[in-house]
């Protein structure tokens, strides 16, 4: 039996389906029943009825899914899968801040569930502007320095940026928009908000993963500069054959790389990485998350 079918016989047997984010490698891609971003998996997460999801992804997502499916098997197939920057808050330091600056917190999904649990509302690159408007008085936002200034263009209100960044998007240049302007000088750039501010500055249309593939859908453009990891440009190019997308070659996210077709068979086969949450942080997680679900894109 060949690996595809392999996987499409295991799912049946477990009930499950398969969630992959729009960065994974083109192989996962293809065996997956959904692919989006962040916000788009989370919806997504929330509302099947199969009993297993294994999510292709990283651990803040694989964890939003646990939170939103308390009662369902979430298979994370690479549990060394990370986000770096979900990684660079501390628990400690955040409810300090908080109590100190008596401010709501509004926490990017990429976060640990930990954090979520001490966080006012939630939000994803789709609805951040949208997130931090909603908010009564000034906040606290984590984790993303480059989002959170994105989002202080829009909107007129203290907050406080926590000082945490994605290794793969701040490593995009505008140097690197600039070769790529000058070899396709009828591209339109699209750039993620994760990205510095001298990237967002040179693009034409900012947003997230799911809303980049959404704007070049409807756009009349044949070329695009695409300004984050290379993973969506897959996913570009074979829902849009008739147009070209160019990538920054460097920009490549390695734990989103990590899961493979041998990875989800053996997550499958031996029900392993199941990810678990303490209850008492599931629960105080979940509200967030949910209200982040309610605001539904920017
Ligand atoms: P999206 O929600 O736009 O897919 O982004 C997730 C992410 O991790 C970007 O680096
Ligand atoms: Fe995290 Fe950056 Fe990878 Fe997104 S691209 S998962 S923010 S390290």
């Amino acid at each position: 039996m060949d690996i595809i079918e392999k996987i499409k016989k295991l799912k049946e047997e477990r009930n499950a389906i398969i969630l992959a984010h729009n960065y994974q490698r083109p192989e996962v891609q293809d065996v997956a029943d959904y692919i989006g971003d962040s916000l788009g998996l989370a919806i997504e997460a929330s509302k099947t009825n199969a009993s297993v999801i294994v999510f292709c992804g990283v651990d803040f997502m694989a964890e939003s899914a646990k939170i939103l499916n308390p009662d369902k098997i979430v298979l994370h197939p690479e549990a060394g899968a990370r986000c770096p920057m979900a990684a660079m808050v501390d628990a400690t330091t955040l409810k300090k801040l908080k109590e100190e600056e008596s401010m709501d917190v509004v926490a990017y999904v990429n976060t640990t569930a930990e954090i979520k649990a001490i966080a006012d509302i939630c939000c994803t690159s789709a609805n951040a502007v949208k997130v931090v408007k909603s908010m009564p008085n000034g906040v606290i936002f984590i984790p993303d320095e480059n989002l959170g200034k994105y989002v202080k263009r829009f909107v007129d209100k203290e907050m406080i940026l926590w000082p945490g960044f994605c290794p793969t998007h701040q490593a995009i240049s505008p140097e690197d928009i600039e070769n790529e302007r000058k070899k396709h000088s009828d591209a339109i750039v699209m750039a993620h908000p994760e990205c510095t501010p001298s990237v967002i500055d040179m693009a034409d249309k900012v947003a997230s993963t799911e809303g980049m593939v959404n704007f070049a859908k409807k756009s009349n453009a044949k070329e695009f500069i695409v300004a984050t990891e290379i993973g969506l440009c897959y996913r570009m190019k074979k829902e849009m054959p008739d147009k070209e997308f160019y990538c920054i070659s460097h920009a490549v996210c390695p734990t989103m790389k990590k899961i493979t077709l041998d990875s989800i068979i053996k997550s499958l086969e031996k029900m392993q990485h199941e990810v678990k949450i303490p209850e008492e942080i599931m629960e105080k997680a979940r509200k967030p998350l949910r209200k982040m679900i309610e605001m539904g894109r920017g």
